[in-house]
């Protein structure tokens, strides 16, 4: 059977990566290589992604990662069939290191470029890994976007909601950074958090009681500094307590939104299965994770996570998008530019 392999390049953010990803004719697909270098050291000590950093080190080692990622993959790189580089949203020096990067290879294999949104390579991943059927739901919830987001088809995106104000993922960062818990700061508020009473603190839970798919976090972040102020110095109990406390009211949130999300898509595709796929670190969260799984479970609807390591940035779920975008003919010219904001 006739396949297509791609080369998919990933730099918007803070991952140098690089990923070698085939798809056959009936639409599975299967990951060769998938190689993924965070910038952690670099910007450990701004406490952040410092723009600038991340560009160069992107600069430094995106070579040596296709490098890689085309050697485990065990092909050649005249094998490929085509580049797909992220051309955005994110960071634009970094995108553009990636996509001239993927241009160049595209132009000197003489091979088809595909420009890629970073938001359709998170939301497209899960039919990568397990084969999920249009249409579905997708909520995004990583360090730079938070949400709701109908898949109809390949490049049939309708966003059904998303962040007035702060990401989730950026809401347990700054929490993490104003209780001293380093960063990235997901996975330290939600280790912490196993320690603490939820119930200690009652948090806001912004929106809530609104009729609407949008997320709001900067006021909960507000209060929870409010509350490590008043608290001040902090006992380790206290931290436990307000990283619970947050992650209870975040939880929540995301549940009931999830419902309400999950409740639109069954009356405007009664006859479809209701999914809900989740992406973006956040997804991670084993906390969230069960609150979801119950959400689902309740409204007859199937839930996949994906993989960590395909929820985070990565290079296969670009080169997936080029996959798709491949078998439907779709393909960009090498005049096709970088884009800082690019929503779906
Ligand atoms: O998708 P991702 O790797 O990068 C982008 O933002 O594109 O997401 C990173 C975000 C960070 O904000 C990190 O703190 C958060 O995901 N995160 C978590 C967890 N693991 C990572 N948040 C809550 N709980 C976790 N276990
Ligand atoms: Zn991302």
């Amino acid at each position: 059977q006739a396949q297509a392999i791609v080369l998919g390049i990933e730099t918007s953010c803070d991952e140098t990566a690089a990923a070698v990803v085939v798809r056959d004719d009936s639409g599975r697909g299967a990951i060769l290589s998938n190689v993924v270098r965070s910038q952690f050291d670099e910007h450990a000590a701004f406490g952040g992604v410092v723009p600038e950093l991340a560009a160069r080190a992107h600069v430094e080692w995106l070579d040596h990662i296709i490098a890689q990622a085309v050697e485990e993959a065990g092909i050649a790189l005249g094998d490929i069939d085509a580049v797909a580089a992220t051309a955005g949203p994110g960071l634009i020096g970094g995108v553009l290191v990636g996509l001239t990067t993927g241009k160049a290879l595209a132009a000197a294999l003489d091979k088809t470029l595909i420009a890629v949104n970073h938001l359709e390579a998170h939301a497209l991943t899960a039919r990568l890994t397990d084969e999920v059927q249009f249409p579905y739901l997708m909520l995004l919830v990583s360090g730079g976007h938070s949400q709701f987001v109908l898949v109809r088809d390949v490049g049939d995106y309708e966003r059904w909601g998303g962040t007035i104000d702060d990401a989730l993922g950026e809401a347990f960062d700054k929490v993490a950074k104003l209780l001293s818990l380093g960063h990235p700061g997901g996975p330290a508020v939600e280790r912490i958090a196993r320690e603490g009473d939820p119930e200690r603190f009652r948090f806001p839970r912004p929106l809530l009681r609104e009729e609407r798919l949008d997320f709001s976090f900067s006021g909960l972040k507000t209060a929870v500094r409010l509350k490590a102020e008043a608290l001040a110095p902090l006992a380790e109990q206290d931290v436990a307590d307000i990283a619970a406390g947050f992650q209870a009211a975040v939880t929540e949130i995301v549940a009931t939104r999830s419902r309400q999300a999950l409740a639109r898509f069954r009356t405007e595709f009664p006859e479809a299965e209701p999914q809900l796929v989740v992406a973006g670190g956040v997804a991670a969260n084993a906390r969230i994770g069960a609150a979801l799984r119950e959400t689902a479970g309740a409204m007859g609807a199937r839930l996949v996570v994906p993989p960590a390591a395909l929820c985070t940035d990565n290079g296969a779920m670009v080169a997936w998008v080029g996959a798709e975008r491949l078998a439907l003919g779709v393909k960009d010219g090498l005049e096709v530019a970088a884009r800082p904001r690019w929503p779906l």
